[in-house]
């Protein structure tokens, strides 16, 4: 298996440009098979799980061709209603494609879908806003099958904020007949791309960023070209990275609005952001400050950056608090950083850690994809050797990730075969 070898300590220092954000990207891709004809997508991220989604849609009969480094042309004009499995449960994002299906169709049959281990990752509530829609909707040897002749236009409220759920209730209703409220919807940014792309390609929604999405059904949709925006996550991960490892980093062509909760809290700790119209610049500030922080749905601080903020409060000068609200099983990363001399105790969903002067590098294993990118984060701010495996979990969503924190100046290379065990 590859492993990364990170050498520490060293600052990061530079500009670096956002790709494309992986959590747009895949239900965008997902939402290409409701329209009738060629749909040709820009600043696709060239990461796993891009790759995956690709191989399910054309597991489905979508023909996809690469036009460009980022750029990617799909062909929907057939498909049939069944998800390649193997592929669906590598991804929780897979199940995106069953509300598409649905609208277009009449039909979905997906695998329960599978991915990171955060904790359960139900789809009750997508299931919910099917059957509202009028679907019936059965599941049998971990296989959702969902029928409908005709989607009617609903109102839905979700009990609680689903990303997911949002995402895959909004796709179904574009098609249906009549009007669907959805109410209590998530606001992450990627919801609002995903229905601007919609929009593009000729839906009628109306409360993009807000929790009460207003959708007209239309009877078919055309293709579009369309560009997705940049990722907030990855951005933040280099900002987090600079202010660790006692560096400068401008992250440009990013949208600093979708990233405001990061941006408090670092100025709260103590870190200097400068905030322009397509870029953020963080130049490390010492002693990092202690802060309470919890991750909540957007526009509170992201669960996705939960673990990156943990490695750069645990070199603060004091004690901090991050209480995690979303994921119960977003805490496989804490060991690990333990192991890099963090000092801090997971007690219920709150973590609390006692910041130390300085990491010491050792190895370490990444349990999922943003564990994996605040273990590469604490390696490069460590005294020594880091050696990362489960690199594939970081392969999901950060593309090129060694080269380009090489070119912020890490010491960070892929070691493709396993390291021979010292004599
Ligand atoms: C999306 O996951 C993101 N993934 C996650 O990013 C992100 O952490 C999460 O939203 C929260 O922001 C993608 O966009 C591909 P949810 P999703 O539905 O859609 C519960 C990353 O690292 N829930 O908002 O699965 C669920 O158990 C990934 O890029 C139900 O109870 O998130 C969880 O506790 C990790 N029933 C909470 O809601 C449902 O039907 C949030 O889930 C659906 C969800």
């Amino acid at each position: 298996m590859a492993r990364i070898l990170v050498k520490g300590p060293t600052p990061l220092r530079g500009k670096i440009k956002a790709s494309g954000a992986k959590n747009a990207c895949l239900p965008i891709l997902a939402a290409s098979i409701l329209a009738k004809g060629r749909v040709l997508l820009k600043r696709v991220p060239n990461i796993s799980d891009v790759h995956t989604m690709l191989g399910i849609l054309q597991g489905m009969g979508v023909k996809a061709e690469w036009k460009g480094r980022e750029e990617l042309e799909l062909d929907t004009s057939s498909v049939i209603t069944t998800a390649p499995e193997e592929l669906v449960r590598q991804m929780n994002a897979s199940f995106d494609v069953a509300g598409p299906l649905l609208a277009c169709y009449g039909e979905a049959n997906i695998s329960l879908p599978g991915g990171c281990r955060l904790g359960p990752r139900p789809v009750d509530l997508h299931l919910m806003g099917f059957k509202k829609l009028g679907a019936s909707v059965t599941s049998e040897h971990g296989v959702v099958h969902a029928r409908a002749k005709k989607l009617v236009g609903a109102r839905i409220t979700f009990p609680k904020v689903s990303v997911g759920a949002t995402k895959n209730c909004l796709m179904a209703s574009v098609l249906a007949e009549g009007t669907t409220v959805l109410e209590n919807c998530a606001k992450e940014p990627e919801i609002v791309d995903l229905a601007n792309f919609l929009v593009a390609m000729g839906a009628k929604v109306s409360g993009q960023g807000t929790s009460k999405l207003t959708v007209e059904g239309v009877s078919e949709l055309h293709g579009v070209e369309y560009s997705v925006l940049p990722d907030r996550i990855e951005a933040g991960t280099f900002l987090i990275g600079a202010a660790m490892t006692g560096g400068e980093v401008t992250v440009e062509d990013c949208k600093p609005e979708d990233i405001s909760a990061l941006i408090s809290v670092l100025r709260e700790a103590g870190q200097q952001v400068d905030v322009g119209e397509d870029y953020v610049t963080v130049k490390a500030v010492r002693p990092i400050q202690p802060v309470e922080v919890a991750t909540a749905p957007h526009p509170g601080f992201p669960t996705d950056m939960h673990p990156q903020m943990v490695a750069m409060l645990g070199l603060a000068d004091g004690a901090s608090l991050l209480n995690e609200t979303i994921f119960s099983g977003r805490f496989m990363y804490a060991m690990e950083l333990v192991r890099l001399g963090a000092q801090l105790r997971v007690s219920d969903r709150q973590v609390f850690i006692r910041g130390v002067q300085q990491y010491s590098g050792a190895p370490v294993d990444a349990p999922d994809l943003r564990a994996g990118a605040a273990l590469i984060l604490a390696g490069m701010a460590a005294e020594g050797e880091t050696l990362i495996s489960g690199i594939h979990f970081i392969d999901r969503g950060y593309q090129d990730l060694e080269e380009r924190l090489r070119s912020l100046g890490a010491d960070i290379v892929r070691l493709e075969k396993p390291v021979p065990a010292r004599s």
